[in-house]
């Protein structure tokens, strides 16, 4: 059963940190499986629309808004609402606030009363001027799959269905950031279940070290406290990988020194950290692709090169940040250099032009006399669209 919080009380505006502006996709929208026997709680649901670059709005069978996304922000605030005003309100008085044409907003709201009372789904254009733009958007609407009485409204920008394409970059930027906090959701599932769970076992297992034990099942014992300990290893390790927490609270510098750190640890490779400018200016868009960038091209000279040594370069200067990851290896063949074998090789190096590709910032990989120099340039100040 989908559970939701009741209309009028307050939602969760921690979910609405980060803006993703305007960006829409004309796409369709399922937001649950359509499986009677899935469930999702309110805050899974909240996040998940949260996570989608088009203005959304769920409502219940009053056309109350019981949930609402961070896209919608920039058009109620050209309006003078908030998120936070608006949970609870009646959908009709809210898009009241836009000021469409009576035979439009009429149009659309029977539309939604035809939704909330007999689940018919609608599609319907609507335009208004905003901010001294006309706006024109094609409102959306449908039964939310697997719950009876909530109704999911899209709000499409109705522009050249290439738009999406037009500005693939800020499309992009938008699928990175949602990809993060997926990351980060589950970085911290693991530390906060998982992790204890494993912590409660070994706890068991503790009060088995002194009992009396036969040798097989002391020989049981030993191995399953070897065990217990590993995968508490590598669910610590990957709960970091996936979100480092000095990443958000100490930046780039920081992060990359302590992951250079735990990397020399766990690859026997010497890799040293040097930041070559004074301190640098936070920019998340920027620590966390070079910080994915530092991964993958870690990862890549540990797996390819076989090298003895890595260098992590962080520098500023007046117009961008740049990263680059120089190792003593093998170098990188000739036939990846000049794009050949796309077709064979993996998603490492594409990913890593695609993050920076995302900031308009470029990726340069070659071979140096020995070994292979990986450099990603970032702008400063940058647009990204
Ligand atoms: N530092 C390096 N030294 C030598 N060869 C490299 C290095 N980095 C990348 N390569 C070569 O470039 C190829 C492509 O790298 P890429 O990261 O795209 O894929 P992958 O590492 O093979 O797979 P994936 O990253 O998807 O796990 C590698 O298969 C390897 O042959
Ligand atoms: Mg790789």
């Amino acid at each position: 059963m989908l559970e939701l919080h009741q209309a009028g009380a307050p939602y969760y505006p921690e979910f609405f940190g980060d803006e993703r502006g305007s960006a829409t996709v004309p796409v369709p929208i399922y937001l649950v499986p359509p499986s009677p026997s899935h469930t999702t709680s309110r805050a899974e649901l909240q996040r998940l629309i949260n996570s989608i670059p088009v203005k959304i709005v769920v409502v219940d069978r009053d056309a109350c808004i019981v949930a609402i996304n961070g896209a919608c922000q920039p058009y109620l605030r050209a309006v003078g609402l908030d998120l936070h005003l608006v949970a609870g309100q009646s959908y009709y008085a809210v898009k009241a606030r836009f000021a469409a044409p009576p035979q439009d907003a009429r149009s659309v709201s029977e539309h939604v009363a035809a939704l909330c009372q007999h689940s018919t789904p609608f599609s319907q254009t609507l335009s208004f001027p905003l901010a001294g733009q006309d706006i024109r958007m094609v409102v959306h609407g449908e039964r939310l799959p697997g719950a009876e009485d909530l109704f999911i409204l899209s709000h499409l920008d109705d522009e050249d269905p290439e738009s999406e394409t037009a500005n693939p970059r800020r499309y992009h930027l938008s699928m990175l950031q949602a990809e993060e906090e997926e990351r980060k959701r589950i970085a911290r599932e693991l530390h906060d279940e998982t992790a204890q769970q494993l912590a409660l076992m070994q706890f068991n297992l503790m009060t088995l070290r002194n009992s009396d034990m036969s040798p097989q099942a002391n020989d049981a014992y030993q191995a399953m406290e070897s065990a217990l300990k590993a995968i508490q290893d590598q669910v610590r390790t990957l709960s970091y990988l996936l979100h480092p927490p000095e990443l958000a609270e100490d930046g780039i510098e920081a992060a990359l020194a302590h992951f250079t750190r735990g990397f020399a640890r766990r690859s026997g490779l010497q890799v040293e950290f040097r930041c070559l400018s004074g301190p640098i200016k936070r920019d998340p868009d920027m620590e966390i692709a070079f910080y994915r960038v530092a991964q993958e091209a870690l990862a890549n000279v540990y797996k390819h090169a076989d090298a003895r040594h890595a260098v992590v370069r962080l520098r500023r200067t007046q117009t961008s940040f740049t990263l680059e990851i120089e190792d003593d290896g093998r170098g990188v063949p000739e036939h990846i250099l000049n794009g050949q074998g796309r077709d064979i090789v993996g998603v490492g190096l594409s990913g890593m032009r695609e993050r920076v590709a995302a900031l308009a910032g470029q990726l340069e990989v070659r071979r140096t006399g020995a070994g292979t120099l990986v450099t990603a340039t970032i702008p400063r100040r940058r647009q990204t669209d």
